[in-house]
């Protein structure tokens, strides 16, 4: 079974409750967003592979380190994903970015793909997906098929907030998958949204609401 890692950080903590709060608005809702994206890369990263590399600092020679292994690719689940590239991009600058479009049926709750656009050599690469709701865990189960179908082997999914019935879902579907969450909330409501969780991602990034 895949590893579960929730970065509890208290950083993190404080400004998931900011987000959580339903008089926070879409410009501060982005930023927070953006801010914990990068805050919990830094986790995420901390296993990735060093190399030795010779340099010459001012001073001396040395044997300094660099990062190795397979390039990056950041996979957001549009559209809320897409909150969550801008902070990863910070720290991993060079990783190429896919796209995969997915919006749950509002009957069925199920997942309906509508777009996607991937790097050619994306089963060369290790993948991080994004989405900052993980609920039924259909959407990212759906995201995780599609790459694995692409040749991906090496792949991380980041969200923000999980609900225990969609980390399961992940955990069974997809059992080489680690997942990062910042939180796991309590369950889903009638129309699976998460409880309490922080309403609909997309509508509260994009003021579509
Ligand atoms: C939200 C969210 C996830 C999905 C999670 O997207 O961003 O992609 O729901 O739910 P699940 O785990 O039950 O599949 P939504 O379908 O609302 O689309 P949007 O991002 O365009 O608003
Ligand atoms: N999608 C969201 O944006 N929020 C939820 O709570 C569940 C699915």
């Amino acid at each position: 079974m895949g590893e579960l890692h929730v970065i509890d950080h208290p950083l993190i903590q404080h400004k998931l409750s900011l987000m959580r709060n339903a008089k926070t608005g879409s410009k501060d809702f982005r930023e927070l967003l953006r801010e914990i994206a990068m805050l919990m890369g830094y986790e995420l990263t901390r296993d990735l592979p060093l190399q030795d590399v010779e340099i010459d600092t001012p001073i001396c020679h040395m044997t300094a380190k660099r990062l190795a292994g397979k390039k990056l690719a950041i996979v957001p689940i549009l559209r809320a994903g897409l909150g969550m590239v801008e902070g990863l991009l910070s720290l991993i600058p060079a990783a190429k970015v896919g796209h995969i479009g997915l919006y749950r049926d509002p009957e069925t709750h199920l997942p309906v793909e509508y777009y996607c656009k991937l790097p050619p050599d994306i089963g060369n690469r290790t993948v991080i997906v994004v989405d900052p709701m993980l609920a039924t865990g259909g959407s990212a189960s759906d995201a995780l098929d599609k790459l694995k179908a692409r040749g991906v082997t090496d792949v991380r999914l980041m969200c923000l907030v999980g609900a225990p019935e969609g980390i399961r879902k992940i955990q069974e579907a997809h059992p080489d998958v680690n997942i990062f969450l910042a939180a796991v909330d309590e369950r889903l409501n009638e129309k699976a949204y998460i409880v309490p969780g922080l309403g609909d991602a997309g509508d509260r990034i994009f003021g579509t609401i």
